[in-house]
Parts: structure tokens; sequence; C-alpha cells
């Protein structure tokens, strides 16, 4: 029976045509971003859904047979249409609109097996293990990112799923898991380490088993309360959200309902940064300061403006210099490693010096090579890195190295003199839905370039 009369049916006729990632890919691995230093921010930008809830919900959605419908789902991502493509494999049948409304409807799968050429673009991906395996009873997933267990492991994750009662294969650069006779048992899973992937994954396929699950140690980030919630109103129940441990008491099925994803507090805390950076005033629109504590203060004491109006915030700094400061990233409410690279691009114009450390990624520095051809002057020693501020930073050609280092460079191509050219810019695609659109709304210099080169 579905539980949402409004949605019986997905429609049939999409809008809004997902695209072939491979193609998207290559298209956008072959483009550039030309930045020309030196104008101020000003101006309204609206911020998108949050993608690291999106890939989650949309995983979530395979956990029953009934409709599901999602507004605010940031559809531009590459990430998103790359999962979409994959769910799409395996018999979901999705919609993607381009208000940002995604209807999803999983009656059909006909397979459990996430194959390699997309898990490897995506490693999130590997959150479509918890809900086929809590449903079907069994998932097979490539190893993501084409890596081995080791450098970007999924121990934890598989670990849960084994308390569970699961069999774990490894075979082939396959993870093959398979639930008991019966199904999944619930289990109480103390994880070692706070995983926000494991965390979800784990709590997707409880929702689903015989018995209570309870998750110690549990990661407590914003985009897993939204999730926990999307599933409470699928007829799950779940507790202590928000919470290091989490109470899962399994149900027998879930059923449809539609669901407003959060905004992306990362693409909100990457603008702030840039504002900060850059001097001026900016509405950043259908957002919250609530759940960016650990950046507000360090961007107040550096000499940020931040105050909230309705659902909008507004974000402003006047003429006077950034003052350094230091920060180390840490599960939330800690501060994010996804704006580590923007927080310490700004720390490069600060007056005086800052210190980051990295405490959740090995080797997450990549941008400072980058940011060094620009001028930055930036001491790495091990996990930690001193930022002497700069008074300037000059233009130069950088590459592009992941999500968040290539918008640490856009960002530093705002202030900096002349021109930067942003290189590979397929991993920007990924998670920022029309960065070039929004800064340019606000005054920026800014363009997209194609390489020159065409497909055939
Ligand atoms: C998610 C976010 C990512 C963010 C990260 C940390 C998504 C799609 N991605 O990634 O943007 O940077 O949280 O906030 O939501 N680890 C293990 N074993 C595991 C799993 C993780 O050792 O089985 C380690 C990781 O290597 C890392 C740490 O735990 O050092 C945290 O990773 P995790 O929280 O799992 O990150 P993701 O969920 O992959």
């Amino acid at each position: 029976m579905s539980h949402s009369p409004a949605l019986k049916q997905t429609p049939d006729t999409p809008d809004f045509i997902v695209i072939d990632p491979h193609k998207a890919m290559l298209a956008s691995s072959l483009e550039k971003i030309k930045v020309q230093g030196g104008t101020q921010l000003n101006g309204v930008i609206p911020i998108s859904g949050a993608k690291n809830a999106a890939l989650k919900h949309m995983c979530a959605a395979m956990l029953t047979g009934d409709p599901v419908q999602f507004t605010n789902m940031p559809v531009y991502l590459k990430d998103i249409q790359t999962l979409a493509a994959l769910m799409k494999e395996i018999g979901v049948a999705m919609t993607l609109r381009s208000d940002g409304t995604m209807f999803i409807n999983a009656s059909k799968i006909h397979s459990t097996e996430a194959p390699y050429d997309l898990v490897r673009r995506m490693r999130a991906s590997v959150l479509v293990m918890g809900p086929l395996l809590g449903r079907f009873g069994e998932a097979t997933v490539s190893l993501p990112g084409g890596c081995t267990i080791g450098s970007r492991p999924i121990d934890l994750h598989l670990d849960g799923f084994r308390a569970m009662g699961a069999e774990i294969i490894l075979e082939d650069g396959y993870v093959r898991a398979k639930a008991p006779v019966g199904g999944l048992r619930g289990a109480k899973i103390m994880f070692p380490k706070v995983s926000v992937g494991a965390t979800e994954n784990v709590m997707m396929a409880a929702t689903l088993a015989k018995g209570e699950t309870i998750l110690m140690n549990a990661a407590r980030e914003p985009e897993i309360i939204d999730q926990g919630e999307a599933l409470i109103k699928m007829g799950a129940k779940i507790s202590g959200l928000g919470t290091p441990e989490i109470r899962i008491e399994g149900v027998s099925a879930l059923h449809g309902m539609t669901h407003d994803v959060l905004p992306d507090r990362i693409e909100t805390g990457t603008f702030m940064i840039g504002v900060a950076l850059t001097g001026g005033t900016v509405r950043l629109q259908h957002t919250r300061t609530d759940f960016l504590t650990s950046l507000i203060g360090p961007l107040q004491k550096a000499g940020v403006t931040i105050e909230e109006d309705g659902a909008d915030v507004i974000v402003h700094r006047n003429g006077k210099p950034l003052v350094g400061t230091d920060i180390m990233t840490e599960p939330y409410p800690g501060f994010a490693t996804d704006l580590q690279a923007q927080f310490m691009t700004m720390l490069t114009m600060c007056n005086g010096a800052g210190m980051v450390t990295e405490t959740i990624f090995e080797n997450r520095f990549m941008h400072v090579p980058e940011l060094r051809r620009m001028g930055a002057d930036i001491a790495v020693q091990g996990n930690s890195a001193i930022v002497r501020g700069v008074t300037k930073l000059k233009g130069a050609e950088v590459m592009a190295t992941d999500l968040r280092a290539s918008v640490s460079l856009i960002l530093a191509g705002l202030v900096a003199d002349g021109e930067t050219t942003v290189d590979r810019i397929y991993h920007l695609d990924r998670g920022y839905e029309n960065l070039v659109g929004k800064l340019e709304a606000c005054g920026a210099t800014i363009e997209r370039l194609s390489s020159g080169l065409h497909e055939e």
C-alpha cells in the first residue's frame, strides 16, 4: 500500500535528462575556468540542496518499492547524475527535474550489483550496499575509487554488516555481501572511528533488520540527521540522530514519502569564505548558520560579519585586513574537512599566520603546491600547515586535484593579481552547481572555457 497518494506513479516524461556520466566527465575534464582577480563579491547566491545528503537519500529510496519524492535536490551535480545512472542501470526508475525535484521508484530493481565502471567514478556509490542488502538480502559492489581496502577503506561499513550477520566476500575487486537466512539481524555496533559513510550505510541496512541495532560512536553530521528524518517519514524507527548513539528498531517494510533536502553547508561555507577573501556583501539564500558554527567562529575572529535573515544568511566584510587564525578538522561538530582547503586559501591573505591541521583524511593538502604557485607562503609538516599571510597572490595556471581543492583555487583566483586559469574542472562539477554563474552574478569576472577539443 502506498502511503503517499499524491505519488502513485513516477512521471514517465522527464523534463531533465540524466546525461551520460562518462561523456560528462570527459567533457568537463577538458574544460577550464578563467578568473580575473580583484573584484569584490556583492549580490545574492541561492544555495543548493546538500550533495552529501542528496546522495544518501537516493540510496535510501531503494529501501522501498513505493514512489519517493525529494525536493531541493542538486540535480545538476555530476555526482548526483553518476549515482542516478548507477541506480537506473539496476532497474530504478528515476526522474530528475530542473526545479530540483526528484522522483524515485525502486519497485522494479532487477540487479543487486553495482558495476565497477560507475562505482569507480564516485566513492559514495558504496552507499547502495546497505539498502540493497537490507531489502534484498544481497549486494555486490565494486571496491570504490579503484583503490583497495587500505588507503580509502570501507572496512567500517563491512564490519557493521558482518555484525548484523552478513557474509562478506572480497573477490575480483568486488565486495559481495549476503544476509543470513531470515535477513539481517539487529546488532550492537561500536565504530572504532567516526565515519559518516559507515554510519549511514549501516543505518539504512538496519531499518529493515530483525530487532534493534545500536550504533555507537556514530557520526553526527547534519546530513545524517536529514537522512534519518527522511527514513523516519518512510516508516523507519530511529532515535538518537545527531548524537553518538543511534538506535534503529527494524521494521518489516518501508513506504513512500516526500522530503525537502537540507541546504548544502559546504557550499554555504565556501561562499562565506569567498566573501571573507574579496570583501563585499552577499546574501546566501535558503540556508542556515547553525550547522556551520565551527566555521563562523574563526571567520568572525578573522573579521567577517555573518547574520541570519529569515531563511537567508548575509555575509559581509569591509575593507579591514583579515586576521590569521588556527583551525583543526574534526568530525562534526568540529571544523569540516570539506572546508579546509578554502579556509587555507583565506589564510594566505591574512595578516599574521594561521595553522591548519587535518585529522580526517591523509593527503588532503594537494592544493598547497598549487597555492604556492600563486605566491602563497605555506609550510607543511605532517598533517599540519603553517600559512603565513602574504600581501598579494598572483594569477597562475593551476590544476584542480579534488573537489574542495579545486574550489579553493577559484577562491584564490578571485583575489589574485591578474588572471588565474584552473584546469581539470571535472572535480568542481561533481560538487558545485553553477559555480561560475553564481559568482558571476555577484560581480566576479569568471568564465568557463572549452578546451577547444571536441569529442567524436
Ligand atoms: C563523507 C563525505 C566527505 C567528507 C567526509 C568527512 C559524502 C559523500 N562524503 O565521506 O565529503 O569529507 O565524510 O566529513 O558524504 N574510514 C575508514 N574506514 C571506513 C570508512 C572510513 O578508515 O570504512 C576513514 C576514512 O579513510 C577517513 C575517515 O574514516 O579517514 C572519515 O571518513 P568518512 O567519514 O567515512 O568519510 P566519507 O563518508 O567517505
